[in-house]
C-alpha cells in the first residue's frame, strides 16, 4: 500500500469500553490497534462515550438518542462489556448494547471458535483435528424482540411498535387472567426477511471458508412455529439459492450434547439469537476459554465489534482478565474495514505470543501470572 504521510487513511471508532473488565481489555485492544494502524500505515481517531454503570448510577441516563447519530458518523463501534451486579440486569445491556443492535440493524452475530497453540481444550481433541467453526447469530429478532412484560393483576396489554428497515409491527401484546393469577410473557419473532438475510450471510460465510455444510441450529420439536418458520425459512434459502452447500439441521439440546463429546464437528452454525447467545459462550469454553472469544455484530451501516464476554465481575480489578477476546476483536473490526494485512498481523501476533511465552507470561485464565497490561504489551511486540 503505497499511501504518503498526508493522505494516510484515518478511521473514526466509536469506543463503548462499559463496565467491569470491559474498560481493561479495551485499553489493550486499543493500544495493539494503534500499533498496527502504525505499521500498516493507517490510524484511528477514537471517539469515547461513556455509557455503563457509573455514568448511568452518575447521572439517570443510560444511553441518549444523540450518541446513535454521533456514532453514526463512525466507521465502527468498539465495545468492552456492558453489565453490573449493582444494576437490575436488562436496563444496561437492553438500554446499551442491544438497542445498538438493533438501532445500527447489526443483523449478524459473528463469533468464531478457533483452537489457539498451547491453550488447552477441556475435552481432547482427536490426534490432528481442531476446533475452527463458527456462531453465525441472528442479532436482532426472536426473544430478543423486547416485546414481554410481568403482571400482577393478571392483565397484561403491551403495545407492540416495532420500527425496522425491513419491517414495521404494530398492535399489543393482550393477555388476560384472573387477577390472583401473576405472570409474565414475552413475544418472539423471527421473520423472513429476518431469517433469509442470515441465512445468505451464513452460506456465503461457508463458501468462504471452503466448506461444504450449513448447519442450522434449531428447536423446532417443541417450539414449532418460531423455530419451524426458522428451519424451514433458512432450508429454502439453503437449498433454493445454494446448490452445492448441504443443509443439515441439528436441534439445539443435541447439539451440546455432540458438541461437548467432538468440539470440532462443526463448521458453521447457523442459530436463532437466543440459541446463538448460549452456544457461543460453549464453544468459548470448548475452544479454551472466555477470554479468548472474539466477536463481531455486523450490518449494512455501522458494525460494532466485541468480546463474546461479559464485564466480568468477580475478576474486575485484579488484573486477571484475559484482553485476547478484545484483541482478537479489533482484527474483526480491521478485516471487517477491509485491512486485511494489519488484520492477519493481530491473529498471528496472538498466536505467536500464544505459542512462545513461558508459563508465567501467559494470562490467568491459562495458568500463568500476566496481566492484562502485560499480555497487551507482550502481543504489541509481536506486531
Ligand atoms: P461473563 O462473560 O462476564 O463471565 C463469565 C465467566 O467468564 C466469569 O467467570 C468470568 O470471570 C470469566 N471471564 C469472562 N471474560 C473473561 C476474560 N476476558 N478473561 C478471563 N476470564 C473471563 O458473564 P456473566 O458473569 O454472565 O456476566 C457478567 C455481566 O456481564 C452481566 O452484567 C452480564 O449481563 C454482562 N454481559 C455483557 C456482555 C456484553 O457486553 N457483550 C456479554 C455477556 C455478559
Ligand atoms: C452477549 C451477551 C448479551 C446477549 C447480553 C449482555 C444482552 O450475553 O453478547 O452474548 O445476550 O446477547
Ligand atoms: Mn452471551
Amino acid at each position: 500500500m503505497n499511501r504518503g504521510e498526508h493522505d494516510m487513511k484515518n478511521y473514526k471508532i466509536a469506543v463503548v469500553a462499559g463496565d467491569g473488565i470491559g474498560p481493561e481489555v479495551i485499553g489493550e485492544a486499543r493500544k495493539v490497534l494503534d500499533i498496527t494502524a502504525a505499521k500498516y500505515g493507517f490510524s484511528f481517531n477514537w471517539n469515547e462515550f461513556p455509557y455503563g454503570a457509573g455514568h448511568y448510577l452518575a447521572t439517570g441516563e443510560v444511553m441518549p438518542e444523540t450518541a446513535l447519530a454521533d456514532m453514526e458518523t463512525c466507521d465502527a463501534i468498539l465495545l468492552g462489556a456492558i453489565g453490573d451486579p449493582r444494576v437490575k440486569p436488562g436496563i444496561l445491556e437492553r438500554g446499551i448494547l442491544l438497542k445498538l443492535r438493533m438501532y445500527f440493524d447489526q443483523y449478524v452475530n459473528l463469533r468464531p471458535a478457533r483452537s489457539l497453540p498451547r491453550v488447552h481444550t477441556p475435552v481432547p481433541l482427536a490426534n490432528g483435528e481442531i476446533i475452527d467453526s463458527v456462531v453465525v447469530r441472528e442479532n436482532t429478532e426472536d426473544l430478543y424482540m423486547g416485546i414481554g412484560d410481568v403482571t400482577e393483576t393478571g392483565e397484561l396489554d403491551m403495545p407492540i411498535n416495532v420500527q425496522r428497515k425491513t419491517y414495521t409491527l404494530k398492535g399489543k401484546l393482550s393477555i388476560h387472567s384472573d387477577p390472583s393469577c401473576h405472570f409474565a410473557a414475552q413475544a418472539a419473532i423471527n421473520s423472513r426477511p429476518g431469517v433469509e438475510r442470515i441465512t445468505r450471510y451464513a452460506c456465503d460465510l461457508a463458501q468462504k471458508r471452503g466448506e461444504d455444510t450449513v448447519t442450522v441450529v434449531s428447536k423446532s420439536n417443541a417450539v414449532p412455529a418460531l423455530y419451524g418458520f426458522f428451519e424451514e425459512t433458512a432450508k429454502n434459502v439453503i437449498c433454493g439459492e445454494y446448490p452445492e452447500l448441504k443443509y443439515e439441521m441439528v436441534n439445539v439440546d443435541a447439539l451440546c450434547y455432540h458438541l461437548v463429546r467432538d468440539p470440532s464437528a462443526y463448521g458453521v452454525l447457523l442459530c436463532p439469537n437466543l440459541f446463538g447467545d448460549i452456544i457461543s459462550d460453549l464453544q468459548a469454553g470448548l475452544a479454551g476459554g472466555m477470554g479468548t472469544a472474539a466477536g463481531g455484530n455486523i450490518g449494512d451501516g455501522i458494525s460494532l465489534f466485541e468480546p463474546v464476554h461479559g464485564s466480568a465481575p468477580d475478576i474486575a480489578g485484579t488484573g486477571k482478565a484475559n484482553p485476547i477476546a478484545a484483541i482478537l476483536s479489533g482484527a474483526l473490526l480491521l478485516q471487517h474495514l477491509g485491512e486485511t494485512k494489519a488484520a492477519e498481523a493481530i491473529d498471528k501476533a496472538v498466536s505467536d505470543f500464544l505459542g512462545q511465552a513461558s508459563m508465567e507470561d501467559l494470562p490467568f485464565e491459562f495458568g500463568g501470572h500476566a496481566t492484562f497490561e502485560q499480555v497487551g504489551d507482550k502481543i504489541s511486540g509481536k506486531i
